[in-house]
């Protein structure tokens, strides 16, 4: 294991290509071999020594040209195998022997629910066989699977079939071909005895593709959801991007056992269960979204990732946040844009904005790492996607197609780099975007102040925006960066103003984007007669905290009068926001709360104007998360975040009770998993959980019981879950016994427990870890229950340590068997320095213990390092 941190400007290309890879597995569960024959070729240095990657393997046999090597012609390491003094082309051929059943990293080949399968992004090649494991290699794969028929009927690996044979000793083999060079990280196989879904696609240009499922055996009718998202996806793609598919068949395989949510390998996608199954009994309409989005998100890294893959590890987020702002835009085609847009700002607020202001933060480039495992971020992801979406703002819809129409055409083929992407945007538009690519090198959240004025003889209305982005860890001084201000201004009618800046001759439409490039910049606009209301970063363009000190007034005209449906929102949130902010001080000093009669009038306004669309509607009364609020105030007192949060609860319940009982009363609708349905459902259990706090248990024991399809019974039993009540446990018990042997619920009724506000969550959830549906191997399990006591603020933080305690008990006990999950559990610790002394202290403990534990993970050597450096 290296604990040396890799950083970017170390980069070489490497010395030697690999042009042609061909594998045998033998598969054994305990014992698999493998042969690997490579074609080499020398691309650097004429003295260079071939060095491979390689961990956790048996070495077997290793022939260069047909030579079998002896052993002083070699240097086998832990994680390398050196070969000094190879020609300049030839062909090696390593023998070795793994362990599938023995991986509990499920890193590289492992098994699960009795099926071989693989992850190797993005170093678990190397625990397959020796090899350059780096992204810039890329090679033509063909991959020989042998394996008893009877255990494993189906053998798959990237590509094509191009053979298959009955080996007589009960044992069979499959030999696959994959015409495009990948890097090693896109290589699947798997092997076992599930059950295949198929249907086809037929390309733009005539390509008749196949498309197969694979789930376990009866579980068949829980994949129409993903397929029918697949074919949309390759639609989209093909109208959006002028991207089609590029082979004869592509593969989703799920597995129940799996560290991340899904994975790209060329053509043969290998996704975690539970963003594949989904059906009204089992699925909430949030795992239907869920599927939808991250069947898309794979499908199209097939050209955001594979057919153009990354240079180096510090690239990811030319793939990820290009790939997850194209899965966002189709979700936003596909439901609805406004409501999407508010739900991925939730995300980015509560996950990334933390990540960015504490000890972890990275630029979405970072500059250097430890484990690459710990930069599967927030930031990488999403932030990743805003900046993509910040281009898409600067050069408008056509121009940024354009530039990735340059970008597929120069790289295709290629392993590019974030430089070459923004160069590709900026020559398809004549542009100099050097200024913008300042996002991928600084971190943290840049924060915008404002100041207006407005002339009444002259009718000019002045704007000043400046940005400031504070420090983070290695990066005390940070530059202005590039962004768009996405803007508008609004009369005191609510009619929204046309918009002339000083010089122009007539007005450019009544919403506009300004280019902030400068530390502060000023823009007058004319022809404005009466002091307007801002309307400002409409569409949340830049991922930035506006410091705003708008008046309650504008606020409410805002919610119900501001023409772009993500600013209404915002308003929304804001007002909340600075009352709950008022009242988070309140119950800290034990005052009353603030008075919330302004609030709940202009709430009650907005709602009444957004009619007809009730996904957005239950948007609007959906008040901002404890994550949101605990990074909004100095020091984080979870007691009174909880508290404040409860009473504007209540009194949002009150102040619109009417509203939230005529919500309830339309005539029951048949179940159906799309976005309109869905919406009605939203608003549906929003009331409920509201008037709950009114009429207690009642309502939501009934709908539970009544419920035909998941999302209600599973809100009727959240609402439930949060409230002590003998309600509460029959409940619970019931949704046990009913989903009894299906994990994937099983894990929503974990989560729930694990996230309960009541003050026994935690001997609850030590109970729960000896539950039968509990297990220490199954990361979707350890994240329900584990994780989702870490995101419970209230109980992870009590005043005892003992949430702590807890934690740091389960990560050392994971880290040993899979260290990717153990360190992501770990982050929780990150934001310590933001709570009270007492708690810092017994969270600094918390993470000494755990950097004392000998023999821990790099991946958590670098998260508690990090941590406790700042
Ligand atoms: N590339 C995957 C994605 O679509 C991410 C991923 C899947 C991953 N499995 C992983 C990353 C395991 C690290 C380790 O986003
Ligand atoms: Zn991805």
């Amino acid at each position: 294991m290296s604990h040396q941190p890799i950083r970017r400007a170390d980069y070489l290309p490497p010395d030697f290509g690999i042009d042609r890879v061909e594998l045998e597995f033998d598969l054994e569960p305990a014992r698999t071999l493998v042969r690997a024959r490579l074609a080499i070729r020398r691309i650097g240095a004429s003295d260079a020594a071939l060095v491979l990657d390689g961990e956790d393997m048996e070495l077997l046999g290793l022939a260069l040209d047909g030579n079998a090597l002896a052993a002083d012609r070699y240097r086998l390491e832990p994680t390398r195998l050196t070969i000094p003094g190879v020609p300049d082309a030839f062909e090696l051929v390593i023998d070795g022997a793994i362990a599938p059943a023995a991986n509990t990293a499920l890193e590289g080949l492992y098994i699960s629910s009795s099926v071989f399968c693989t992850q190797c992004e993005p170093e678990g090649f190397r625990r397959i066989t020796w090899f350059l494991d780096r992204p810039d290699v890329l090679s033509v794969f063909r991959t020989t699977i042998r394996a008893e028929r009877a255990r494993f009927p189906i053998l798959l690996s990237n590509g094509n079939l191009a053979a298959a044979r009955d080996l007589g000793d009960g044992r069979h083999e499959a030999v696959w071909d994959d015409p495009f060079p990948k890097p090693s990280y896109l290589f699947a196989l798997v092997a076992g005895d599930l059950a295949v879904v198929e249907d086809r696609f037929t390309t733009r240009s005539g390509r008749d593709v196949a498309l197969k499922i694979l789930v376990e055996h009866g579980k068949e009718g829980r994949a129409g959801y993903a397929m029918d998202s697949l074919k949309r996806s390759m639609r989209w793609d093909e109208e959006t991007y002028g991207l089609e598919y590029d082979l004869d068949v592509f593969h989703i395989v799920a597995v129940s056992d799996f560290n991340m949510g899904a994975m790209e390998n060329k053509s043969l996608n290998v996704f975690n269960d539970r963003f594949i199954l989904a059906d009204p009994a089992t699925a909430t309409d949030l795992d239907y979204a869920n599927v939808e989005g991250v069947v898309a998100h794979e499908y199209f890294h097939n050209w955001t990732g594979n057919r153009i893959t990354c240079r180096d590890w510090f690239q990811l987020s030319l793939k990820e946040g290009l790939t997850v702002y194209r899965d966002q835009e189709f979700t936003a085609d596909e439901r609805s844009r406004a409501v999407k847009r508010i739900q991925d700002v939730r995300v980015l607020r509560a996950r990334q904005f933390p990540e960015d202001g504490g000890p972890l933060a990275h630029p979405i480039r970072p500059d250097s790492y430890l484990e690459i495992n710990n930069f599967y971020t927030a930031t990488v992801y999403e932030k990743g996607a805003e900046v993509i979406r910040m281009l898409e703002a600067l050069l408008d819809r056509d121009g940024f197609r354009r530039g990735m129409d340059l970008y597929v055409a120069r790289h295709d083929g290629e392993a590019a780099t974030c430089d070459q992407f923004v160069a590709a945007m900026a020559d398809a538009n004549g542009r100099d975007l050097s200024h913008f690519l300042r996002w991928y090198g600084q971190a943290g959240t840049p924060r915008l102040t404002l100041e207006q004025s407005h002339d009444a003889a002259t009718g000019t209305y002045a704007l000043t925006v400046s940005q400031r982005t504070p420090p983070t860890p290695g990066q005390p001084d940070k530059l202005p960066l590039h962004l768009p201000v996405h803007m508008g201004l609004i009369g005191r009618d609510g009619a929204e103003i046309p918009l002339r800046l000083e010089g122009e001759n007539a007005p450019q439409g009544t919403s506009r984007v300004l280019e902030l490039t400068e530390a502060s910049q000023t823009w007058r606009f004319v022809g404005v007669e009466a002091p307007p209301v801002l309307s400002i970063n409409r569409g949340f363009a830049a991922p930035v905290v506006v410091e705003s000190s708008e008046s309650e007034d504008d606020l409410a005209l805002r919610m119900r009068a501001d023409a772009d449906p993500f600013s209404r929102w915002e308003a929304a949130q804001s007002f909340a926001t600075r009352l709950l902010l008022a009242g988070i001080a309140a119950a800290a000093e034990g005052r009353p709360p603030p008075p919330t009669d302004a609030f709940v009038a202009a709430l009650a306004a907005a709602f009444d104007a957004v009619e007809g669309d009730p996904a957005f509607a239950a948007e609007l009364l959906a008040l901002p998360g404890e994550l949101y609020l605990a990074e909004q105030v100095a020091v984080i007192d979870v007691e009174a975040i909880h508290a404040a949060r409860k009473a504007l609860r209540a009194a949002v319940a009150q102040g619109l009770v009417d509203r939230l009982r005529h919500v309830r009363t339309g005539p029951p609708r048949p179940f159906a998993p799309d976005a309109a349905s869905a919406g009605h459902r939203a608003l549906a259990n929003m009331a409920l959980g509201y008037l709950s706090t009114i009429d207690g248990p009642a309502a939501a024991m009934a709908q539970y019981r009544a419920a035909d399809n998941m999302t209600d019974r599973f809100s009727a039993l959240a609402i439930l879950s949060e409230l002590d009540v003998p309600e509460r446990t029959a409940a619970l018990a019931d949704f046990h016994d009913r989903h009894a042997g299906d994990a994937l619920v099983l894990n929503k009724w974990l989560g729930l427990q694990a996230g309960s506000s009541l003050p026994d969550t935690l001997a609850t959830v030590r109970a729960l870890l000896d539950h039968p549906a509990f297990s220490y191997g199954n990361p979707n399990k350890i994240y329900a229950l584990v994780g989702g006591f870490a995101g419970n603020a209230l109980r992870f933080h009590a005043a005892d340590g003992s949430g702590y305690a807890f934690m740091v008990d389960q990560i050392l006990r994971l880290d040993p068997q899979n260290p990717q999950v153990a360190s992501r559990l770990l982050k929780a610790f990150g934001r310590w320095r933001r709570f009270d002394a007492d708690r810092q202290a017994l969270m600094r403990d918390a993470m000494e213990r755990i950097a004392a534990t000998p023999g821990l993970s790099p991946d958590c050597r670098e998260i508690v390092g990090l941590s406790l450096a700042s």
